[in-house]
């Protein structure tokens, strides 16, 4: 079998590999009935990319460019119209081994915290005694095991959504699909969040294709960022970022290659939101911010 360059290692399409790759969307496209009988809307349009297992994606774009429908297009939970999509080489289905983090949460509102994580260990898979072990492990790991019994009303939104995280890491599943699963988090818990969240990525290795709208937060956390464009999704970009691991122990914001990408993707997402007509700012002839 041929080796495979780092670099082309998750690339487009037409790899060889003695294994599937972990997720694999081939020229995938998705639209969505709209109400009233009106025009359908075209949510995704031919995307094509591979994940390979171990590692971390981070889909990047603005908002309405189809970044939740990929992740239910993985999950199984949905299917496209043409295309395919595969994880780990066979038609995906929501299961254990694939743990979603919502982006509206979707906890179950009679529940307690704890029963809400333990909802995920149901079956046959762990018994009572593992599922309540897990569950107490992965609130503490999301600083929550003081609310275990406390139920969702009772929560702030950051609180639910770490909530909505530990459940979806408790399978310890091979693929993790997050939906910005810390836009609700304020700034100081985020930052340990995501650096909670490397470590158990480096402990784990689970896939992930974390869905996020920040610039900062795709480089410091992805190995790869896929750029989107606005509605229809197509990627317009798929970048790797060459930055050291455990990115935790250093500076990474100060490193030159963090800067560059920065630099860049902040510029690309801008325009791509000035170029979109669904866009507010369709069209303005906004500057770029003088420092960010
Ligand atoms: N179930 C649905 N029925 C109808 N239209 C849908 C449905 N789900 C998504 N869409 C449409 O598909 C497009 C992509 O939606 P999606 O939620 O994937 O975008 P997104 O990139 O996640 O946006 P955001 O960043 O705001 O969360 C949007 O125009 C949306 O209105
Ligand atoms: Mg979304």
């Amino acid at each position: 079998m041929r080796a495979m360059p780092k670099d082309l290692a998750g690339g487009e399409q037409g790899q060889q590999s003695r294994f599937p790759p972990a997720i694999r969307f081939d020229r995938v496209s998705k639209s969505f009935a709209s109400a009233g009988g009106r025009a359908a809307v075209l949510a995704l349009q031919d995307i094509s990319f591979t994940v390979e297992p171990a590692t971390f994606v981070a889909l990047l774009g603005p908002s309405g460019c189809g970044k939740t429908t990929i992740l239910r297009l993985a999950d199984g939970l949905i299917r496209g119209d043409t295309g395919k999509v595969e994880v780990f080489g066979a038609p995906p289905k929501p299961g254990p081994n694939i743990g979603f983090v919502f982006q509206t949460f979707r906890l179950i509102p009679w529940a307690s915290v704890q029963d809400n994580v333990e909802f995920a260990l149901k079956g046959p898979l762990f018994s009572q005694a593992e599922r309540r072990e897990r569950a107490n492990r992965h609130l503490e790991l999301v600083g929550l095991a003081e609310f275990r019994h406390a139920y969702p009303g009772e929560l702030s939104g950051g609180m639910k959504q770490r909530v909505a995280l530990a459940r979806a890491l408790a399978t310890e599943p091979d693929i993790l699909l997050m939906d910005e699963p810390f836009a609700s988090i304020d700034a100081q818990t985020r930052e340990l969040m995501r650096i909670e969240l490397m470590r158990i990525w480096t402990d784990r290795r689970p896939v992930v294709l974390f869905v996020t709208h920040s610039v900062d937060e795709a480089i410091i956390l992805a190995d790869r960022i896929l750029l989107l464009s606005p509605r229809p999704g197509r990627t317009v970009k798929t970048i790797e970022v060459e930055l050291e691991r455990p990115r935790w122990a250093y500076d990474a914001r100060a490193e030159p290659r963090y800067v560059e990408l920065r630099s860049f993707l902040s510029e690309r997402m801008r325009e791509l939101v000035l170029s979109d007509p669904s866009s507010e700012f369709y069209g303005r002839d906004l500057a770029p911010p003088a420092d960010r």
